[in-house]
């Protein structure tokens, strides 16, 4: 008998890191990079935590640098699975800036989509995700980039 596809809530997972002189650009404000790639590891361990599995980030969409972050800034880093395929999942990353008195100032978005993995590196079924209705918007959005996204890379390749 078939295993029922098990119904999970989304869990935010946050970081905080202070901007070092070694991750700036020629600027002085935070190389791109640097900031993809602290956004990435939050995204994985979203992924992870949500699916319980291995996952490999596959595709990432939608990156918008907002807003500079500069050298001794303060940054949250936040993740969240928000929609899921079969065994994919799109979790939407973001950077903020603590600008004082409590005040975050959003500087970076990003949805980065993963694939679960089981013992053998072959994809593997998620659970379905709860969508609250204050998700439901992100939910949207979400399904709408990678829609878009799979159109325009089968448009480049066909
Ligand atoms: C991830 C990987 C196994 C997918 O391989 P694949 O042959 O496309 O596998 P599948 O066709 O079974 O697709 C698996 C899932 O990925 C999704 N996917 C694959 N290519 C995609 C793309 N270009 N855009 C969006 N989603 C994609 C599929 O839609 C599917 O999701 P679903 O089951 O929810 O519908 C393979 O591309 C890979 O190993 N890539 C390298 C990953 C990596 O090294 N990442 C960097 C380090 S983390």
């Amino acid at each position: 008998m078939k295993n029922k596809r098990l119904s999970k809530y989304p869990e935010e997972i946050q970081n905080w890191i202070m901007v070092f002189p070694n991750q700036a650009n020629p600027n002085g404000n935070m190389f791109g990079g640097d900031l993809l790639a602290i956004m990435d590891t939050t995204a994985a361990i979203a992924a992870k935590r949500f699916s319980q599995t291995e996952v490999s980030t596959v595709t990432v969409e939608a990156v918008h640098f907002a807003e500079p972050l500069w050298v001794g800034n303060n940054l949250k880093t936040t993740a969240k699975v928000v929609a899921v395929g079969n065994t994919s999942m799109m979790v939407k990353a973001l950077v903020y800036r603590d600008v004082g008195n409590g005040e975050l100032l959003k500087c970076v978005s990003a949805f980065f989509n993963l694939v679960a993995f089981d013992e053998n590196r072959k994809p593997t079924q998620v659970p379905n995700l709860i969508i609250e209705e204050s998700n439901f918007e992100e939910n949207r959005q979400a399904i709408k980039i990678i829609e878009s996204a799979k159109q325009r890379e089968k448009d480049l390749c066909d």
